[in-house]
C-alpha cells in the first residue's frame, strides 16, 4: 500500500468492528499525507500505542497521531462536538500539535445532546446494544432532512428557532417512547453556541480539500469504522450501525468519486470478536472465550463492555472480501493465538441439513446456522518479536496461508502486537 504517489486506499473493518483499524492507519499514516474519516461517529474506539502511551481516539482520525499527516472529518461522519474538541484538548496536553492540519466537513452532521436521550430511549425498545453516542438518531434525523450539519449551525440566521423546532419534535418523540427525559432548548443553544466559536476556525470545504490533494499527487488513507457485519446495508440487520462501513460508503462520505480509489485494505483479527446484540456464529466455549477475551484485552473501547470472542470465520471474511472489494488483508492480533494447541477456523456454516457458503441476509437464520470448523494447529511459540514471515513458526504460516485461501484475499500485512513496531509487511 502506498507504494507509489497519488494513492488513495480504503482501510475498513472486515468483521464486527475492533480489528485494530487504528494500529494499521497509525502505521500506514506513516506514508499518508491526508487521513480522512467518512462514516460513523464517536461509537468507535480506535486504539493506538505509541511507545508507552496509548490512546483511544473515538472522532478524530486516528492518522492525527503522525506528525506529517493532516486529517479530515468527512461529510458522512456524524461528528459529536464535545468528543471532539475532549480529545483535540487531550492530544494537546500530550504534546501532540494538530494546528492546521485537522480539518471538519461543514457538510458532516452534528451529534448533539437530544441524540443521545433518544439513542437511550430507543434502546428501551429495541435492544441493538448501541454504544449509547447518537448515532442512530443523528443518522436517522440526516435521512430524514432534519439534522443540522456542521455549516447550519454556523449559519443559521436564527438558532433559537431553528432548534426549537427541531426540539419540540424530539420531546413528542421522547414521550411517546415513554421515556422521563426532555431536551431542554437553553442548553442546546447555550452548547452549540459555545461549539461554534470553536468548530468554525477548523471547518471546511473538505470534499474539494481531499480532491484538490489528490491532483497534486498527495497520498490519502481513507479511514474507516467498525466493520462489514455492522454496515447497515450488508451487515447482520437490524444489529448493525447506522453508516455504510464497507469501502462504498468511503467516496460517499468523502466527496471523491470511485474511479480514483486504488486499493482496499480490509483488517481482520486472527480471531473474530463482537460488542453489542446479534448473532455471532463462532462464538467460543466459555472458558475458550473467556481466554481469548483475556488474552486479547477484548473489552470495549468505547463502551467498556466485554467483547464476545470466537474463532475465525471465513464466511465473514469472504463475504467482506465481496462486499468491499478487498485488495489486501491485515490480520491483526495473531499473538493472542500464541499459546493455543489447536485453533480452530469456521470454514463454512450448517443451515437446515445444508452446507451453507454464504452470508444469509436474515438474522433468524444467521442464529440458526451451525458453523463447520476445520481445526488447525498451534504454534505454541511466542510470535511477537517477528518482524518478517520468516521469523514466524511454520504453523503460524501455515494458519495465515489457510486464512488467505479460504478468504479469496492477499494478506499484505500481520501485526504481532499493540506496538507501531510489531507489525510484518508481507
Ligand atoms: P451504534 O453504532 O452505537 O448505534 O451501535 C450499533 C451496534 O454497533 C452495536 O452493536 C455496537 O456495539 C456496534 N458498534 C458501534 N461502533 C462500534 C465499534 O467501533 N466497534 C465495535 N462495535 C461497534
Ligand atoms: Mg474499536
Amino acid at each position: 500500500m502506498f507504494d507509489r504517489k497519488n494513492t488513495c486506499v480504503i482501510v475498513v473493518g472486515a468483521q464486527w468492528g475492533d480489528e485494530g483499524k487504528g494500529k494499521l492507519v497509525d502505521v500506514l499514516a506513516e506514508r499518508a499525507d491526508l487521513v480522512v474519516r467518512y462514516q460513523g461517529g464517536a461509537n468507535a474506539g480506535h486504539t493506538v500505542v505509541v511507545g508507552d502511551r496509548q490512546f483511544v481516539l473515538h472522532q478524530i482520525p486516528s492518522g492525527i497521531l503522525h506528525g506529517g499527516a493532516a486529517c479530515v472529518v468527512g461529510n458522512g461522519v456524524v461528528l459529536d462536538p464535545e468528543t471532539f474538541f475532549a480529545e483535540l484538548d487531550e492530544l494537546g496536553t500530550q504534546g501532540i500539535d494538530v494546528t492546521g492540519r485537522l480539518w471538519i466537513s461543514d457538510r458532516a452532521h452534528l451529534v448533539l445532546p437530544w441524540h443521545k436521550l433518544l439513542d437511550q430511549a430507543s434502546e428501551k425498545h429495541q435492544q441493538i446494544g448501541t454504544t449509547g453516542r447518537g448515532i442512530g438518531p443523528t443518522y436517522e434525523d440526516k435521512i430524514g432532512r432534519r439534522g443540522v450539519r456542521v455549516a447550519d449551525l454556523l449559519g443559521a440566521p436564527d438558532l433559537r428557532a431553528l432548534l426549537e423546532d427541531r426540539i419540540t419534535r424530539v420531546n413528542a418523540v421522547l414521550g411517546m417512547l415513554g421515556a422521563s427525559v426532555r431536551a431542554d432548548l437553553e442548553e442546546h443553544i447555550a452548547f452549540a453556541t459555545r461549539l461554534a466559536e470553536r468548530l468554525r476556525p477548523l471547518t471546511t470545504d473538505t470534499g474539494l480539500l481531499v480532491y484538490r490533494a489528490l491532483r497534486d499527487g498527495r497520498r490519502v488513507l481513507l479511514e474507516g469504522a467498525q466493520g462489514a457485519m455492522l454496515d447497515v446495508d450488508h451487515g447482520t440487520y437490524p444489529f448493525v450501525t447506522s453508516s455504510n462501513t464497507t469501502a462504498g460508503g468511503a467516496t460517499v462520505g468523502v466527496g471523491i468519486g470511485p474511479t480514483e480509489i486504488d486499493g482496499v485494505l480490509g483488517v481482520v483479527k486472527a480471531y473474530t470478536t463482537r460488542v453489542g446484540n446479534g448473532p455471532l456464529p463462532t462464538c467460543a466455549t466459555p472458558d475458550l472465550e473467556e481466554r481469548l477475551r483475556t488474552l486479547g484485552g477484548e473489552f470495549g473501547a468505547t463502551t467498556g463492555r466485554a467483547r464476545r470472542c470466537g474463532w475465525f470465520d471465513a464466511t465473514v471474511v469472504r463475504y467482506a472480501v465481496r462486499v468491499n472489494g478487498l485488495t489486501g488483508l491485515a490480520v491483526t492480533k495473531l499473538d493472542v493465538l500464541d499459546t493455543f494447541a489447536e485453533i480452530p477456523v469456521g470454514i463454512s456454516y450448517r443451515l437446515d441439513d445444508a452446507v451453507c457458503e454464504e452470508m444469509p441476509s436474515d438474522v433468524t437464520r444467521l442464529e440458526r446456522v451451525e458453523p463447520v470448523y476445520e481445526v488447525l494447529p498451534g504454534w505454541q511459540q511466542d510470535t511477537s518479536g517477528a518482524r518478517k514471515l520468516a521469523d514466524l513458526p511454520p504453523a503460524a504460516r501455515a494458519y495465515l496461508d489457510r486464512l488467505q485461501d479460504l478468504s479469496g484475499a492477499p494478506i499484505r500485512y500481520v501485526s504481532v502486537g499493540t506496538r507501531r513496531d510489531q507489525i510484518i509487511e508481507c
